[in-house]
């Protein structure tokens, strides 16, 4: 069975919890692409030449879920090389075969516009700033602050910005739970497979 969901949304808007709960609900692949983004911003040199030979073993470094390393992936995601030297093998992940769950910025506009569910999980900034803050500590107004300056440069850069897909899901998780919205998405993905058997 070929089956993508597309999570998609802003920093710190609680995708990645959504897509491990959907990839394990339904037993389907997570690529969480944002590591891919953080994995070519942490290498040093021509983030295009990073980009075109990112291997597993850059995937796995220690230090990619640092908020510096957040702000030096949305550095290097606005060039469009090296979007480009990533579309390949995330487009390959999402159609393969059993099932698959990405989350990002633009899985539902660009990656995989043919993709069974869209989902566009958002969140207030102060309510995201404070989730990353609980994960990151330090000085709470500074994490703020990055996350609104990252989703700036997410959502204004020319190519494939942060945006909902027309026909995506809206889940807001300022006022619901994280338990919530994944019940609110595992539903949707449930329908949609109903609708596919009938
Ligand atoms: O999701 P995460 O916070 O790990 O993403 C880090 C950065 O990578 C984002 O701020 C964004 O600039 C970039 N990104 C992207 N497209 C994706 C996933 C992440 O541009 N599909």
């Amino acid at each position: 069975m070929i089956f993508t969901v597309a999570i998609d949304g802003p920093a710190a808007a609680g995708k990645g919890t959504i897509a491990r709960a959907v990839a394990d609900r339904f037993g389907f692949a997570h690529l969480d692409t944002g590591l891919l983004y953080r994995a070519v911003g942490a290498k040093a040199g021509d983030p295009v030449a990073a980009a075109r030979g990112l291997t597993e073993a850059d995937l796995g470094r220690g230090d990619l879920r640092t908020l510096a390393a957040g702000q030096a992936a949305s550095r290097v995601a606005v060039i469009p090389e090296v979007r480009a030297a990533l579309l390949d093998f995330q487009r390959r992940f999402a159609r393969r075969q059993g099932g698959a769950v990405l989350d990002g910025r633009d899985i539902g506009t660009v990656i995989c516009p043919e993709a069974e569910v869209k989902l566009y999980v958002t969140a207030s900034p102060e309510v995201r700033a404070h989730r990353r803050w609980l994960e990151v500590g330090g000085d709470e107004a500074q994490v703020l602050a990055e996350v609104i300056e990252r989703d700036k440069r997410d959502a204004r850069r020319a190519t494939a910005p942060l945006r909902p897909a027309a026909d995506a899901l809206l889940l807001d998780t300022t006022e619901l739970t994280i338990e919530a919205a994944v019940h609110k998405a595992i539903a949707a993905i449930e329908q949609r497979i109903g609708q596919g058997r009938a």
